[in-house]
Formats: structure tokens, sequence, C-alpha cells
């Protein structure tokens, strides 16, 4: 029997009908609250709201799990790789092998980016940020692959497409920024290690394939690969509704992601430690920077919408830092990064004090990521890009859902006017 919440307002009484997920999650259904009664719901920042209903991942914020297609993130980071996890997202299933195989080997086949798209890299500023490039490049490859092809089919070649070229495309800008030579794909490499061969091999130094690397970008990307309605994955859903073709929908969550509050946080806390090393900041000031209302400084790396525990991403994280800092250690001669130690700290003192306590803030999955990118070599202002490579599938598993979904409508949310009430326009010399 269906439930019923009931609304009171200017003493008529509404039922609003009470839908309720697979977990147990319950909304009230206020599609009719205008039509039956004038009113619209408020919640900036759609904190209480939900925006559809969706079979992909399940978030449980106080219990601190994450779950694609019902599969526990914990399990998916030990057992999967990224492009299993892809398919998974994307199709709703774990691969067989052979349906494995033909993915990998389409993303081989994809991997080549036209030539011509190197030439859009070539004038851009040097310092342009390689978000605000992948973003506009990614939107860009609709004009050279502007058919979208076998939609219907159980995983797109588009998507595929996409999936495999975002990767060459970050390498590639990456080469470009530095000014050396773009390296090529190879078929006989995994889309992990295809992508570390694209970012360091060069012609003086060859790159040597490390595994335990490869493995590293595996979990990390799997952890990144969709979080439900975050702010990008909303955005990629609102452009998408408005029956934009793909790559502008992924476009637009590219942007959304660049935001130091959303996916920007991994490279705004390397430069928080930073900050905290060279200003030679005790962790108490720092703590106490962070509580102060007045004063900018975060504890970036923090805090979640959902998660009122500790992000089970970040507990991944945290002991991916150990298997890579081990081996940055192996080559740098016994030097850590001193980062990390920071990071520690900070973690220990702000989870024993009673602001953060308070607030339910603990690590999210940011906090850790950059220390584990910095022991892979990837350079600052590349750790935004590895966070979009990995969220990819998710945001193609969102576009998707969303636009099959029968009840998918243009997304035009209402608002509150709080401005001028009726004013008439003063002529321009009877102005004060
Ligand atoms: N440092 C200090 N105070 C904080 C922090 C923080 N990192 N995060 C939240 N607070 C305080 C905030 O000032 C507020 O205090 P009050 O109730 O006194 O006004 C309270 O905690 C609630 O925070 P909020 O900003 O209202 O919560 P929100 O759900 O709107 O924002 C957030 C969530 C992630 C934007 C926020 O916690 C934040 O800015 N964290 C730092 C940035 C960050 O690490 N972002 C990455 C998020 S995880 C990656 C992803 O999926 O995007």
């Amino acid at each position: 029997m269906t439930q019923h919440a009931t609304l009171t307002i200017d003493g008529k009484t509404f039922q609003l009908p009470v839908i309720t997920g697979s977990e147990g999650e319950r909304a009230i259904d206020i599609r009719a609250l205008r039509r039956e009664t004038g009113l619209i719901t408020f919640d900036p920042g759609f904190g209480s709201t939900g925006s559809c209903a969706s079979a992909i991942t399940f978030m449980d914020g106080e219990r601190g799990i994450l779950r694609y297609r019902g599969i526990p993130i914990e399990q998916l980071a030990e057992k999967s790789t990224f492009v299993e996890t892809a398919y998974l997202l994307i199709t709703g299933k774990l691969p067989n092998r052979e349906e494995l195989t033909r993915t990998s080997v389409m993303l081989n086949d994809f991997s080549l980016l036209h030539e011509d798209l190197k030439f859009f890299y070539q004038n851009y500023p040097s310092k342009a940020h390689p978000m605000g490039i992948l973003s506009a490049m990614v939107n860009t490859m609709r004009s050279f692959y502007p058919e979208l092809i076998d939609l219907e089919e159980e995983i797109s070649k588009t998507f595929l497409r996409l999936i495999s070229k975002v990767r060459t495309m970050a390498a590639m800008a990456y080469k470009i920024s530095k000014g050396h030579k773009t390296v090529y794909p190879r078929p006989n490499y995994s889309y992990g290690a295809n992508f570390l061969h694209m970012m360091f091999d060069n012609p003086v130094i060859p790159y040597e394939m490390d595994y335990d690397m490869v493995q590293a970008l595996n979990v990390f990307w799997i952890l990144h690969a969709d979080h439900e309605q975050n702010c990008s994955t909303a955005a990629v859903r609102v452009v998408g509704s408005g029956q934009v073709n793909v790559y502008a929908a992924i476009s637009a969550g590219i942007s959304a992601l660049w935001g130091p509050l959303h996916g920007g946080a991994n490279q705004a806390v390397i430069q928080m430690l930073e900050q905290i090393q060279n200003e030679g900041l005790t962790i108490a000031q720092a703590i106490a920077r962070a509580k102060k209302k007045d004063d900018p400084f975060k504890l970036m790396g923090f805090g979640h919408r959902v998660y009122k525990t500790y992000d089970p991403r970040a507990k991944i994280m945290k002991k991916m830092c150990d298997l890579v800092l081990k081996k940055q250690r192996l080559n740098s001669n016994g030097q850590g990064d001193t980062l990390l130690d920071i990071a520690m700290e900070l973690e220990n003192a702000a989870l024993q004090d009673s602001y953060f306590q308070e607030k339910n803030l603990y690590p999210n999955v940011d906090f850790y990521s950059g220390i584990v990118l910095r022991a892979m070599g990837i350079p600052t202002n590349m750790f935004t890009v590895m966070f979009a490579i990995g969220r990819l599938p998710g945001w193609l598993a969102q576009w998707q859902e969303d636009s099959q979904d029968p009840m998918r409508k243009i997304s035009r949310p209402r608002q509150i006017y709080t401005g001028e009430t009726l004013t008439d326009y003063i002529p321009i010399d009877e102005r004060e």
C-alpha cells in the first residue's frame, strides 16, 4: 500500500506519496505539489532533494557505505580493474571474459586521437589549467566524431571512444605543457599501463613499466568512478536533460569537477599541506585557522555532504599511500614524502578536535589521493584530471540512465524571488 505524508497549509490538507528505494531510503514525492498547492519547496544546495531515481550507485553516509551496482567499493578496489568497473557501472553487470576482452580491444582501437586535435592544444597558453583544456577538448571531440554510435548496444562505442581518448588527451596535455614530444599508445598495454607510458615515456629515457603503479592507478580510478548525484554528475544530468549531445554533457561535468570544493580538492589538499610546511605553521595553528569563520583557510580534504563518518574511499586511499610511498622511498634513496607526515598529524589532530567531531568532519577521498598521485610522479595541476578520467564511466552511466528514463524532464528548478517589486523605468536624465 502506498504511504503518504500529510501537508497542511492554509487550513487545507494534501496527501503526498512516499516512495521507497531498494535500500529502504524514503522520499516524499512532491511532483504534484505546485500544481495542487501553488507552493514550491526551498532547498539551496539540494541537501534534502532527490533529483532522480537511480540504480547505479548506493551510498550510506551515516554508515560509510559505497557500492557500485550493489558491489561494495572495498571488493572492487581489491579485485577489479578500472575497465571492468567501468563496464559494470555502464551496463549494470560484471563482464564475462569475452565481453571484457572485447571491451579492452575496443579501448585500444579507439586510443589514437585525430592528429588535427593536436593543433588545438598547441594554441593554449602554456600556463592554462589542464582541466580547462580537457573540458574544451571533450566538447571539441563532437566536431571530430559527430555521430553517436551504438547507443542502443550494451556498451556504446561512443562511450568507449570517450573513455579511451580522454586518457590519451590527458597525457598529451601533460606532454605539450612540458614542451615534450607526445607519445602514442601501445596496443599491448592495459588501460592504466598505457596512461603511464604516454605520460612518462620519452625518447631519451624510455619508461620502464611499473606494474605496482598500474595497480595503484586502477584502484585510484575505481575509487573515483562514481558517487551518485554529486556536483559534477548532477551537472551532467542537468545539462543532458536539455538533450544536448553526450560530449557537451561530459564537458560540463569536467568543468563542475574542477572546483576546489569538489574534485579540485585533491590539488587544494597538496597546496594546503605545502602552505603548512612553507609557512612553518604548527598543526595546532592550522586546525585553529580552519575553525575560524572569517579565515578562508579550510581543512581541504575534510568534510562531505553525504558522509558523516569516515569516507570508505579515504580508508582505501590511505592504505595505498603506504604502497606507493614504499616504492618511492626505494626509488629516491630512502626519502619519503614529508607531506604525508603532515597529513597524518593533521588528520589525528582534527579527529580529536571537538569542532570536527561535532560537525562530523572526517577525511574524504581527496585527503590522501594527492599524496598517492605525487608518489606516482603526477604533477599537481594534473590531479583533478586524474579524478576526471576516473569519474568518466560514472558520468556516462548516469547520462545513459537519465536519457533512457521515461520520467525524464528538462531540469528547470524554480526560485523564490527576493528582488524589487514592480518598478517603473526612469529615463536617464531623471536618474539621480
Ligand atoms: N574545514 C573546516 N570547516 C568545515 C569543513 C572543512 N573542510 N567542511 C565543513 N566545515 C564546516 C562548515 O564551515 C560548516 O560550519 P557551520 O555549520 O558552522 O556553518 C559545517 O562544517 C558544515 O559544512 P558545509 O560546508 O555546510 O557542508 P556542505 O555539505 O555544504 O559541504 C563540503 C561539504 C565537502 C563542500 C565541505 O565539507 C568542504 O568545503 N570541504 C573541503 C573541500 C573538500 O575536501 N571537498 C572534497 C569533497 S569529496 C570529493 C568529491 O566527491 O567532490
